[in-house]
């Protein structure tokens, strides 16, 4: 669906005009669309129809509460990587029942909280960690479900950063150890309840074919856990790829959805289509844990120019973000599509830098991309921002945290105020 489109001219999130915004609350901006987030969650509920599922959305992508209470009132369940995201999953009124608990590290006081709450499984991602969650477990008295982590060891084809699924990676235990792992973990740790197996091998696939290869190697050995075990649920993880380039075509072209298009290989329908019939014969709940298909496409950063510098090798375009609103294009190399909210007049571009104010030069948007010349006082959208996003942004350079506005219809609201200098300093001794 349409979450961002040109509507006489100007940028829109759904029936609201994003200059409004910019104006009303400043830069820079993040401004989600619910109604795209939605859109993303029902279809894949909806692709995934053919099998007992639960669509457990990824906190981490964008932890927003009312992003979260937008999908807990849907009745999305969560999968959560910190005592942190629990607590806001609570707060947003969704049901620890319906979280599985993710990550390498988690901390005594964490997993002592998950128990208290009551989470659906804690995700497991080695043998010395199911040994202490099993300890910790006997201490309160209660016997706790986990699923253990495999690592597939497939090639994701994704960003080296972003990639989980190699043998070389630190997530998961090795698909040849499972099997005795289960064994031993029943005869020997009476405070766990082996519920489910996870496996997740990296974001923003744009194929399918690493999705399948994954579980067609990893099913005979849920087959195996099933019937050993009893094991209830599989969860194949999250990942699913998002279009972050394309044009924006005078709004007629939803290219930040996952619509099937041309240069769209992987979409959500393709996704349920190519999975639910390998799954169906288990007789197991499957979970997927997707966030960047969820939030991706449906928020926006938007920052105003401040300069133009023109240099003897290169033209900057200075805005009033910075990676520390949006830290993706360095860290990743992530393109996000730039676009100014004023549609432009004509096709005329200019080639340059888009660049933040932090004293860094890893503190960019794009290099050398051709883009329309925006001047100083314009503003211009980040496109597909919504994940990892503000998730990742931080107070380097001490700047306040932005705003965060979630637009439904022709409604606005802010969800989160912008962070003032006060703010930044809270907790500081000499505050
Ligand atoms: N499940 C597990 C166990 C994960 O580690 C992740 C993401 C997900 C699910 C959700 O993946 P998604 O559906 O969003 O691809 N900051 C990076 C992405 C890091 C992903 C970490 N794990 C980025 O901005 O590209």
């Amino acid at each position: 669906m349409h979450g961002f489109s040109y509507k006489n001219g100007s940028l829109h999130c759904e029936d609201v005009d994003l200059t409004t915004l910019a104006d009303q609350y400043g830069t820079p901006l993040y401004v989600y669309s619910a109604g795209t987030i939605l859109d993303h969650f029902q279809r894949l509920d909806a692709a995934l129809g053919g099998v007992e599922h639960e669509v457990a959305y990824a906190v981490k992508a964008n932890s927003n509460l009312s992003v979260l209470r937008l999908l807990a009132e849907k009745g999305a369940g969560f999968d959560i990587v910190s005592g942190g995201e629990l607590f806001r999953v609570i707060k947003a009124g969704g049901d620890p029942a319906h979280c599985t608990f993710a990550g390498v590290g988690k901390t005594r006081d964490e997993i002592v909280y998950a128990i208290q709450q009551g989470i659906y499984s804690f995700n497991v991602e080695s043998e010395e960690e199911l040994r202490y969650i099993n300890q910790v477990a006997g201490e309160l008295g209660v016997i706790v479900p986990v699923a253990v982590r495999v690592n597939p060891n497939v090639d994701a084809k994704t960003h080296k950063y972003i990639s989980t699924g190699k043998s070389e990676n630190k997530f998961g235990v090795d698909f040849e150890a499972i099997d005795g792992l289960y064994d031993r973990a029943a005869r020997e740790l009476p405070n766990i309840r082996l519920r489910g197996l996870q496996m997740h091998i990296g974001s923003q696939l744009t194929s399918i074919d690493p999705f399948i290869e994954a579980v067609e190697k990893v099913k005979p050995l849920v087959k195996r856990l099933k019937e050993r075990h009893g094991i209830e649920f599989w969860s194949i993880g999250g990942g699913i790829g998002i279009i972050y380039k394309g044009s924006l075509a005078s709004g007629d072209v939803a290219w930040w959805s996952n619509q099937a298009q041309d240069n769209a290989p992987l979409s959500i329908e393709r996704y349920g289509h190519a999975l639910v019939p390998r799954l169906q014969d288990l007789g197991l709940k499957i979970l997927v844990e997707p966030g960047r298909l969820i939030v991706g496409n449906a928020g926006v950063l938007l920052t105003r120019c401040l300069y133009e510098k023109k240099g003897s090798a290169k033209t900057f375009k200075i805005v009033d973000a910075g990676m520390n609103d949006l830290i993706r294009p360095v860290l990743y190399e992530g393109h996000h599509e730039i676009v100014p909210l004023q549609e432009p007049s004509s096709d005329a571009k200019v080639t340059v830098d888009v660049v933040g104010p932090i004293c860094e030069s890893g503190d960019f948007f794009c290099q050398d991309r051709e883009l329309p010349d925006f001047q100083p006082g314009d503003v211009i959208a980040l496109m597909s921002a919504g994940a990892y996003g503000f998730a990742m942004a931080s107070n380097y350079n001490s700047r306040p945290l932005p705003a965060e506005i979630l637009v439904s219809g022709n409604s606005s609201s802010v969800i989160r105020a912008r962070q003032t200098l006060d703010d930044i300093i809270a907790g500081e001794t000499g505050a």
